[in-house]
């Protein structure tokens, strides 16, 4: 079976790929570094050369901050709705779109917004598909939980407010045994939260980043909202994900039901564990 998997040199497509090769399957890479640029490809022509010899396509591309001409309205919505009409066109069924929690009906950030237009049209869509919502992924190599890392070990751990928001990990190999399952599964045209089995608040995750780079407790600074909106806008030019935007999605928080997913997976995901910071999925993980 052959599988175009966008974003494959991403933190979330780079173990997909792992664990599609393990199983067998043969991946078509797509991302710039493989010389395809979503911002040029906005209509279902520009992807149905690529489609050729496909069985099934799982689209990972995704930005947390717009940069230079990495922008959301093309890479998060136009470029995927393209890929999702050209399959329908091509006549491949099965259709996996990476989105993210809190890409829903209460969605209020750009971000979200752009990944949802996507999702709704995948949806429209007379496709076997499958809306993949991850909550915070993390695991060896990922950007969000990187930055989080490197502010956990501070000497004085900064949370905004009291640092009570609340958080639902999930570990990059539950992501991905969704993705496994996806592709396999008779239950298609599905929108499914991907999160790990534990809340946790803010603060909690970094003292297990702390423990997790071999570092005591430590003490938290709470930063009134005002001001870490401030320092985030002025870190902004160092970092993309350090947005206005992106502070207040975490100040809002976003949480699902695990449920669905254990029923999907015929188990739970994993609880949040120091030991799995540094991990990812292992090579020889396959479809259940
Ligand atoms: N990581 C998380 O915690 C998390 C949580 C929820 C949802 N998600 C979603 O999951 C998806 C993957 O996230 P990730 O963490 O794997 O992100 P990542 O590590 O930043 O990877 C993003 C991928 O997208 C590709 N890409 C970026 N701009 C592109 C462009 N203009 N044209 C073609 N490819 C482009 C990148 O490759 P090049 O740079 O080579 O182009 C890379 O392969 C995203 O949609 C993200 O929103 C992630």
């Amino acid at each position: 079976m052959n599988i175009l998997l966008t974003g494959a040199g991403g933190f979330i497509g780079r173990n997909i790929a792992v664990a599609l090769a393990a199983a067998g399957y043969q991946v078509k890479p797509v991302s710039r570094s493989h010389g395809i640029d979503f911002s040029r490809m906005l209509a279902p022509a520009d992807w149905l050369p690529h489609l050729e010899g496909i069985d099934a396509v799982i689209n990972s591309v995704g930005v947390i901050g717009e940069s230079g001409s990495q922008r959301f309205e093309p890479l998060h919505t136009l470029a995927p709705a393209a890929l999702f009409r050209a399959c329908s066109q091509a006549g491949i069924r099965r259709v996996l779109q990476i989105s993210a929690l809190g890409a829903d009906e209460t969605a209020f950030s750009a971000y979200h917004l752009s990944k949802r237009a996507a999702d709704d049209c995948l949806r429209s869509l007379d496709l076997d598909w499958f809306v993949l919502r991850p909550s915070l992924v993390y695991g060896r190599g990922g950007k969000s939980a990187g930055l989080f890392m490197r502010l956990a070990a501070l000497p004085l751990i900064p949370v905004v407010g009291d640092g009570r928001q609340e958080l639902q990990p999930v570990h990059i190999s539950d992501v991905v045994a969704t993705v496994m399952r996806s592709l396999v599964s008779s239950e298609t045209r599905q929108t499914l939260d991907i999160v790990g089995s534990e809340t946790i608040t803010f603060a909690e995750w970094l003292q297990m980043m702390r423990k997790a780079q071999g570092l005591p407790r430590a003490r938290v600074l709470r930063i009134p909202f005002p001001l870490a909106m401030a320092g985030v806008c002025l870190g902004r030019h160092f970092n993309p994900m350090l947005r206005p935007e992106n502070l207040r999605m975490l100040q809002t928080g976003h949480r699902a039901d695990v449920r669905p997913l254990a029923r999907f997976l015929g188990r739970m995901p994993r609880t949040v564990e120091p030991g799995l910071f540094f991990s990812d999925v292992a090579p020889t993980e396959s479809p259940s």
